[in-house]
């Protein structure tokens, strides 16, 4: 045999292979000891063991499918029962019909308790955050020292954050059922402390004196006096990109009001408004009438780069992935997420369930060469129940832009 020739898989086999020293020849052996003999004979062994492998593999088969259609179907679909049935003995004294029907872990639901002021806050105004402010000093907040910043946000960018905050608390200002959220998580790596977006942003508005405690005096209508500019900023502390600040503050508002926005004003970047409007909101089929988006811009003479870079690294990326749950936006939040931290909404928000884990295969769309051109082309819309468009309407919303191509 020529050396460079593997050898021949009958040449293995031809090798006696003992797996058991063989039985001594005995006409005297029971039935069972027949059977068991007849199998541990070499070619019978073999078929036992291509026979118990199967036998493994159908059932691991059969194990595995079962916990897909489950997960699918009964797990990501909790009913409000699911906290009631297992564990909701021993909290009959505290809780009342509405948390047991919540679907939310009583040990938790158990520590809330809102003013009944916040169930008639319908607006949600929301502040993304794009970095983190770590001053104390209202004089210096238009300066990049007390910031954390890409080296990109080091040319003034700042102000603009500024803008959105003052901008945010102007619309809050205007409307009583109004509440304002900042959004955006822990998403510098260290040295930048764990400190959300959010929060820094939220004590940027504090710092500058933005949400006074004064009461305010109800307008005609009213019965009672609305919550005040403080009671109505909160922080929504999770989000890794544009998509979750939209989402988690949506579901920031039902923890703080225990119910869901009517109406939406998101106060941002003015190149981000086509990514918001077309492809956010629409994902999360948030009907188009009822949403605003107040764009502010760097105040810069040519913004031409930035309208291309958020086409490029933001709308088509977004276009294909709605929910970025693919590269190169899964990414991305890899990077944003340095702390390892861990949202709350699935519990308490267990309606959005579904929501959460979507995750449509990449779309492909016929490349444009500016934002303008993608006027009219919404991204696809989450075809799932959401709690805030119950009754919408086959055909109510543009399930997808004009061109599918
Ligand atoms: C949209 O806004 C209108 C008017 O404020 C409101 O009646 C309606 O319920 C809102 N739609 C949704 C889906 O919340």
């Amino acid at each position: 045999m020529p050396s460079n020739m593997l050898p021949l898989p009958s040449s293995t086999s031809k090798r006696n292979r003992t797996y058991f020293p063989s039985l001594p020849t005995n006409h005297n052996l029971s039935s069972s000891q027949q059977v068991l003999q007849t199998l541990r004979s070499r070619t019978r062994l073999t078929n036992l063991a291509v026979f118990l492998l199967l036998l493994c593999l159908s059932s691991s088969l059969i194990l595995n499918l079962n916990y897909l259609l489950l997960s699918s179907s009964s797990t990501f679909r909790p009913s409000s029962s699911t906290y009631r049935t297992t564990s909701s003995k021993g909290w009959d004294d505290l809780i009342t019909p509405s948390q047991l029907r919540s679907g939310i872990p009583l040990s938790i639901e158990t520590t809330i308790e809102r003013d009944p002021r916040y169930s008639e806050l319908n607006h949600l105004i929301m502040v993304p955050g794009h970095a983190i402010w770590l001053g104390h000093d209202a004089d210096k907040v238009n300066e990049n020292d007390d910031w954390i910043l890409e080296p990109m946000q080091k040319g003034g960018s700042v102000r603009t954050y500024v803008k959105h905050i003052q901008r945010g608390v102007e619309e809050l200002k205007r409307d009583n059922n109004a509440l304002l959220i900042f959004s955006g998580g822990a998403t510098r790596l260290p040295p930048s402390p764990p400190l959300p977006e959010a929060i820094s942003y939220h004590n940027l508005a504090h710092a500058l004196d933005l949400l006074p405690s004064t009461p305010i005096s109800p307008s005609d209508g009213e019965s009672k006096a609305p919550l005040s500019l403080n009671l109505r900023a909160a922080t929504e502390e999770y989000a890794l990109d544009s998509y979750e600040n939209l989402l988690f503050s949506i579901a920031r508002f039902k923890e703080v009001t225990d119910r869901y926005p009517e109406r939406i004003t998101v106060v941002g970047y003015g190149m981000k408004e086509r990514r918001f409007t077309n492809l956010h909101r629409s994902a999360l089929a948030f009907p188009l009438q009822n949403f605003t988006y107040i764009g502010i811009n760097d105040d810069l003479p040519d913004l031409s780069k930035h309208y291309a870079g958020e086409l490029k690294f933001g709308f088509k990326p977004f276009l294909n992935s709605p929910t970025g749950c693919h590269p190169p936006l899964s990414t991305k939040k890899l990077l944003r997420n340095p702390y390892i931290k861990y949202h709350p909404y699935h519990t308490s928000n267990p309606e959005l369930l579904e929501l959460f884990e979507w995750c449509p295969p990449l779309q492909s769309h016929r490349e444009r060469d500016s934002l303008d051109e993608y006027e009219g082309v919404y991204g696809m819309s989450f075809g799932g129940w959401v709690p805030w468009n119950a009754g919408r309407m086959e055909g109510d919303e543009v399930t997808w832009g004009r061109e599918r191509d």
